[in-house]
């Protein structure tokens, strides 16, 4: 038996066994940065994070005290500007602050996995030293644009055009659904060069914000996270050098495929903040009401729900924290990022929905957060690919494992 289990170590890695150990607990250092973020969301965002929701306001003054804290530019390396932390850190990170402010969450989320991350991953050492540094310390805010208004799971069916005019990319069409757009200063566009190849002729291009060819639409009224922006991006004769081409000619699709597989680990780790903010909120209420001459939390039937809604919540972090590990020791995880963000984004759903029973009518009205976690988490189950999606990429992978 032991000569089994040392095979198995060889074969897994003193390394292997370290991260694979940090499902149960998190290394120090990781637990040293998640009480910090969890500090700041207590202290900085959970106080304001109705108001922001109310006003639709971007939380400018937030996003710049995470960019100095290096929650800006996790895994971005120091020489960059960034913390040069791993994805699991970032995983934490992005949980705690959505816990605090689920807008704030898809802000730092964004600009994390979606603008820096394919920077970083696909960028000329030319274009990561001009488009990264600026984007770090939470003064300015990528975004990402790959959505259309007629095409949004399709992403190979791109229509936005680009074409080549002397030593100029010029792009043409309309971006739907672009988290950060009226608070950005950079976005990274999908558009095709070439509609006769499909998916093989989308190419991804950076292109600064504001640009001329470049406006956006009405901010998008929404029922959830109203303190980040969306809106359309409209590129007429937008003109760019040919050298903001990010990564080859063609590889776009591909691209937003393997920066969506990351954003995903982001957008789990937000739906985890907006699920146990729904339990602290449900679980604190349960002591504190009381009916039928006891606090209600002595009732099973509240004890079931907590119970539920915490399994479901600690569920989904391992499947969260696994994404992240198996991402940071270079190991395929396409599949667990989609089971992540799948399990994630309906536990959000889930115990906001379970909340707000919890609190009857005081779930109910904005006095209490819980309605605000109700409305936060609808949107997990759709951006970055919806559930349908991710129970799409998961079954397209296991497929793949058994041969088909
Ligand atoms: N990594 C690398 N390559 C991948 C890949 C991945 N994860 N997934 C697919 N590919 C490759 C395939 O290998 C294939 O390559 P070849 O052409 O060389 O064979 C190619 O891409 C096409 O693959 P598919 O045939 O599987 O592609 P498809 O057209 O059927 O689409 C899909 C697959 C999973 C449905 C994909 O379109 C998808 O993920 N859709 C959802 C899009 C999405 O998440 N949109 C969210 C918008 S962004 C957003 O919400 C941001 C925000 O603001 C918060």
């Amino acid at each position: 038996m032991a000569a089994l289990l040392c095979k198995v170590a060889k074969a897994v890695g003193v390394r292997g066994c370290r991260r694979l150990s940090q499902l149960a607990e998190l290394p120090e250092t990781h637990h040293m940065l998640r009480q910090t973020c969890r500090d700041f969301a207590e202290r900085e965002l959970m106080p304001l994070a109705a108001r922001l929701d109310k006003e639709h306001t971007y939380p400018a003054q937030q996003i710049s005290e995470l960019g100095a804290l290096g929650v800006m530019a996790m895994e971005i390396p120091e020489e960059l500007g960034g913390a040069g932390m791993d994805y699991l850190a970032y995983s934490v990170a992005v949980e705690e602050i959505s816990r605090g402010c689920a807008s704030t969450g898809v802000v730092v989320s964004v600009n994390n996995s979606l603008y820096l991350g394919p920077i970083l991953k696909f960028g000329s050492e030319d274009q990561k030293q001009k488009w990264i540094p600026p984007f770090t310390d939470g003064q300015r805010v990528g975004c990402f644009a790959l959505s259309e208004p007629g095409n949004g799971s399709d992403a190979g069916a791109a229509s936005t055009t680009a074409h080549q005019d002397g030593d100029d990319w010029v792009l043409n069409g309309t971006k739907a659904w672009i988290t950060n757009s009226w608070d950005a200063s950079a976005v990274v566009v999908f558009a095709t060069t070439d509609k006769k190849l499909k998916h093989k002729g989308i190419s991804a291009f950076l292109v600064p914000m504001p640009h001329p060819g470049l406006s956006l639409g009405k901010k998008e009224d929404k029922l959830g996270i109203r303190a980040s922006s969306t809106a359309n991006i409209i590129l007429e004769d937008c003109r760019i050098p040919s050298d903001n081409m990010l990564g080859p000619r063609g590889a776009g699709f591909k691209i937003a495929m393997q920066t969506l597989d990351s954003g995903r680990i982001g957008i789990a780790a937000q739906a985890l903040g907006i699920a146990q903010a729904s339990l602290d909120c449900a679980a604190d209420y349960a002591h504190k009401r009381c009916a039928f001459g006891s606090p209600i939390g002595k009732l099973q039937a509240i004890q079931f729900k907590l119970a539920d809604m915490a399994l479901a919540i600690e569920s989904a972090r391992l499947l969260t924290w696994k994404a992240a590990i198996l991402r940071d020791a270079a190991k395929p995880f396409t599949k667990e990022a989609a089971m992540a963000k799948l399990s994630a984004s309906e536990a959000a759903t889930f115990c906001a929905h379970q909340a707000i029973q919890v609190l009857g009518g005081m779930g109910y009205v904005s006095d209490m957060p819980a309605e605000r976690h109700y409305r936060d988490a609808r949107i997990t189950e759709i951006y970055e690919g919806t559930s349908e999606i991710q129970r799409l990429v998961i079954a397209g992978q296991l497929l793949k494992d058994y041969g088909a």
